[in-house]
């Protein structure tokens, strides 16, 4: 099942539920490090400080907000200026329907016009969500990151991930 929706850059009155939505990530205990809860103040002060190159997007179906996406610099180095981590999060009640697979493909289609030209994703390894999203959009396995970080007390394993939009690895300009 695929559900349309319109997908916008986020303003600052879209605080409030990226907060809510970043949470039931967080409660669920596979999307990201982050703990503690994501009221719309820290939002707002999160969305003002992002760089140009650092947008987010909201992801519509009329009023009611299903998700949102996020680019971020890979990097302080110049020379990655082109390397973006990429960030999808869907309301847990909108799982399941295409949803994080159309902000993960309006992205890629963006990120090249913010001066983008590869992503990566830093998925925790038991995110089979996470991992299957990613790989339906072309993403590849560049490898494993043994024991990365704690979550709740517990050594966690990240894999990376990354699509280049610009250049086959093959070697064919694209
Ligand atoms: C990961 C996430 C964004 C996927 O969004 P979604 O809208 O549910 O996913 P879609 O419906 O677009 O499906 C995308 C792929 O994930 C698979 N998928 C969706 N839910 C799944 C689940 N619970 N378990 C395993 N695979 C799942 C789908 O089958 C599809 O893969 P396929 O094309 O190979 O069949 C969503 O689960 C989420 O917000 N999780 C919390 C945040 C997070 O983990 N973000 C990822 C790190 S940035």
């Amino acid at each position: 099942m695929s559900r349309p929706i319109d997908i916008r850059r986020a303003r600052l009155a879209d605080a409030e539920f990226i907060g809510r939505i970043y949470d039931e990530g967080i409660a669920d205990g596979n999307a990201t490090f982050a703990s503690g809860s994501h009221p719309a103040e820290e939002r707002v002060a999160w969305l003002t400080k992002r760089p140009e190159n650092a947008p987010v997007f909201c992801a519509w179906d009329g009023d009611t907000a299903l998700g949102w996406s996020a680019l971020a610099p890979f990097s302080h180095r110049p020379w990655y200026a082109g390397v973006a981590e990429y960030t999808v999060y869907v309301a847990r009640g909108a799982r399941g329907m295409n949803i994080g697979s159309q902000l993960l493909a309006d992205l890629v289609a963006t990120a090249p016009a913010f001066g983008y030209w590869k992503l990566v994703g830093m998925i925790l390894s038991d995110n089979d969500a996470g991992l299957r999203l990613a790989h339906r959009h072309g993403f590849g396995t560049v490898g494993t990151h043994q024991a990365h970080a704690t979550l709740n007390g517990q050594w966690r394993d990240v894999t990376l991930v990354e699509r280049h939009l610009v250049v086959d690895p093959s070697g064919h300009s694209g």
